[in-house]
């Protein structure tokens, strides 16, 4: 029984070896490279079309957000960080003390790859740091949580005027790696992600201007008057003074 185990490990520990050494292999000669480029910018390119189709309108908001999130349901986080050379990219950060620190991951120049249509960042948190709550106009966004973990909301945006957005939540819940959420006018616009792991990291896509005309971000105060249906009646505010609350 003893010797069954013994060799059961020694197979084990070959099986590692020969992993490692095959690994080793592929990195050496780059394969790995070139095979996690290829899916990656498959990725992409299936993203610039979605988010194409969305400007052309042949693709419905809804829907939008629903092909994105089952796109970034089968994304393989480790060639995701990858392919944007993620240690590179967050080497000796400087988180901010309040809000996020937003950086411009360089993706790599692939042949044939299309102009991309959305810009991309990645958002880098401590604990208890906020995207702070804010809703968008004429945007569609997605996150996609890299590393750590966030407490994530989300609320539609029911009605605005000049001083005040009614919302109503609709996403509550704990986001870890690999987890997403997206954005649009018309469902879910409000969003607020609240890191609860140090060195936490958003990779976010967002499309703007999705009909021409303006676009943006639009902060609020979702510590609002409670209104019939759950709905809440939230002060819109400036940067400052969301990062200053829930920075
Ligand atoms: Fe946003």
């Amino acid at each position: 029984m003893q010797s069954l185990t013994r060799r059961d490990f020694q197979q084990q520990a070959l099986g590692s070896l020969l992993t490692w050494s095959l690994l080793d292999t592929l990195f050496s000669r780059n394969a790995f490279g070139d095979e996690v480029k290829l899916i990656a910018s498959k990725w992409l390119a299936e993203l610039n079309a979605m988010s194409l189709d969305l400007k052309g309108k042949k693709l419905e908001q809804v829907q939008w957000m629903k092909q994105v999130e089952q796109l970034l349901a089968k994304v393989d986080l480790a060639e995701m960080l990858k392919f944007i050379d993620f240690d590179a990219l967050t080497k000796d950060l400087k988180f901010q003390d309040r809000g996020e620190l937003s950086l411009r991951p360089k993706m790599p120049k692939i042949e044939g790859h299309p102009t991309l249509v959305y810009g991309n960042q990645v958002f880098a948190l401590n604990k208890d740091r906020s995207v702070v709550p804010h809703g968008h106009d004429n945007m569609a966004t997605a996150f996609l949580i890299l590393k750590g973990n966030f407490h994530g909301r989300h609320f539609d945006r029911l009605e605005d005027d000049k001083t005040h957005m009614i919302i109503r939540p609709t996403i509550d819940g704990t986001f870890g790696p690999g987890t997403y959420s997206t954005v649009t006018d018309v469902k879910d616009n409000v969003h607020w992600f609240q890191a609860t792991t140090d060195g936490s990291f958003i990779f976010n896509i967002h499309v703007m201007s999705v009909k021409p005309g303006a676009t943006g971000r639009v902060y609020i105060d979702p510590d609002g008057e409670k209104l019939s249906g759950g709905r809440i009646k939230a002060k819109k505010i400036n940067h400052a003074e969301a990062n200053k609350l829930y920075g």
